[in-house]
């Protein structure tokens, strides 16, 4: 079986970056990683190091994007939970003979990264991104 190895970041949806970033900067003294845009997310996203893990600030991009509807309808607020595996593919092939549904099978290539998503209604609530490092 594939292996899940850690908790790399939790998600947290913003109307505003600047305003979030301000809040972990400033209020929690706390540094930002990075910032980068997603164009197959539609959104933008700020990592903030938080010990040996990462907070992610997600912003849509778009009034169209999924993150724009979820933040109209929820509002601002935790978004996702990432879990860093070792093996992408593996895992894909494991949850869908599990019948466990998936927001998109094909993983989303990013740089330095593979990721897909596990759909809330199968974790119980929770929207789980699957993320493998890729050199
Ligand atoms: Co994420």
């Amino acid at each position: 079986m594939a292996k899940v190895k850690n908790i790399n970041h939790v998600a947290i949806a913003v109307p505003d970056m600047e305003k979030a970033l301000k809040f972990w900067e400033d209020a929690l003294g706390l540094e930002m990683d990075h910032i980068e845009e997603v164009p197959t997310q539609k959104s933008k996203v700020a990592f903030i190091t938080v010990g040996g893990s990462e907070v992610e600030l997600i912003e849509p991009l778009t009034l169209d994007s999924g993150l724009a509807k979820y933040l109209s309808e929820k509002g601002p607020g935790m978004h996702h939970l990432c879990l860093e595996v070792d093996d992408l593919d593996g895992i894909i092939t494991e949850l869908k003979e599990k019948g466990v549904r998936l927001i998109n099978e094909i993983p989303d290539i990013l740089p330095g990264r593979k990721i897909v998503f596990i759909h809330p209604k199968a974790s119980g609530g929770v929207l789980i991104e699957l993320f493998q490092d890729i050199p």
